[in-house]
């Protein structure tokens, strides 16, 4: 398909393992095991997504492993990231888990999904999970720049990822740079903020002079702040929308009026507050 995701050129970035990860993914956070997670994960792969973000804590992995299977789209070309659950012990176990439900044989990425009970301890055991040949690349979620740093201090293996609420309203410039810096790749997880971010006016008036939709002016501002993104959606055309994002550019003037809408005064924090 010519504009939406593929697996190549643009649409893929190359992390600090060698491996490749396409940089647009469907994200299923919050969205039920069953008929809507399927058709979801099922519509997106039909309509040309290669990339598939789900998680141990979201209940679903069962629905995404079938709705891979149904797709008939190879397994080999479509990047699968699960996340260690940090309210367990035991990462390798763990995975061994996701991998049943998923019905697969590896994960593309596992990451461990927040820095409960502190940032490192779960570290050797995702990377006992690659060296088993369970995932092919590691990374952690929700880490701030001090966190990332004490996981490389104790890493035989560094983390590749980190995966952070990210839009132009969280606009984590010291973490992302920090990130950048440690070759380690910044994923933007609620680049749509949940949706609330679609309703303001700065980003709606871009998208009228740019004859695009809101939800796509957000996610290119990601690509063009060179992080990976993972929208959310359950619908079928919002999921095709998304996708359509590799053939405009925002302009200079576009991306600085988009930056100005940081409410996190360009942190190197993952998260304002904590759930764990
Ligand atoms: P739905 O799943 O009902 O389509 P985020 O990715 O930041 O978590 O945002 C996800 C939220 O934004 C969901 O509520 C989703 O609704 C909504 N959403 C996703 N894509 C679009 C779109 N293109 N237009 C409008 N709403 C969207």
């Amino acid at each position: 398909m010519p504009n939406g995701p593929a697996t190549s050129g643009d649409h893929v970035r190359r992390l600090a393992d060698g491996n490749q990860i396409p940089r647009l993914g469907l994200g299923v956070w919050q969205v039920p095991d069953g008929p809507g997670c399927e058709n979801a994960v099922r519509w997106a792969l039909e309509l040309g997504y290669r990339h598939i973000d789900t998680a141990q804590a979201y209940g679903n992995e069962a629905s995404v492993g079938r709705a891979l299977r149904d797709s008939g789209v190879p397994r080999e070309q479509v990047f699968l990231t699960t996340k260690f659950y940090p309210g367990r012990r035991d990462p390798q176990a763990e995975v061994e888990q996701s991998l049943r439900r998923l019905g697969v044989d590896q994960v593309d990425l596992y990451i461990v999904h927040w820095p409960q009970n502190g940032p490192t301890w779960a570290w050797p055991g995702l990377e006992r999970a690659r060296e088993l040949g369970y995932a092919r690349s590691i990374g952690i979620s929700n880490f701030s720049a001090s966190q990332l740093e004490q996981v490389i201090a104790i890493a035989d293996s560094p983390p590749v990822i980190n995966q952070v609420q990210f839009s132009p309203f969280e606009y984590r410039r010291r973490l992302l740079e920090e990130c950048e810096g440690r070759g380690v790749a910044l994923e933007a997880y609620s680049p749509l903020g949940t949706g609330r971010h679609l309703r303001n006016q700065t980003v709606a008036g871009i998208a009228q002079r740019a004859s695009r939709t809101p939800a796509q002016v957000l996610l290119r501002w990601c690509l063009q702040r060179d992080t990976v993104v993972i929208p959310k959606s359950t619908h079928r055309e919002r999921i095709e929308e998304n996708a359509q994002i590799f053939d405009f550019s925002l302009s200079d003037e576009d991306l600085a009026s988009l930056d100005q809408l940081d409410r996190t005064g360009g942190t190197a924090a993952a998260r304002e507050s904590k759930w764990w």
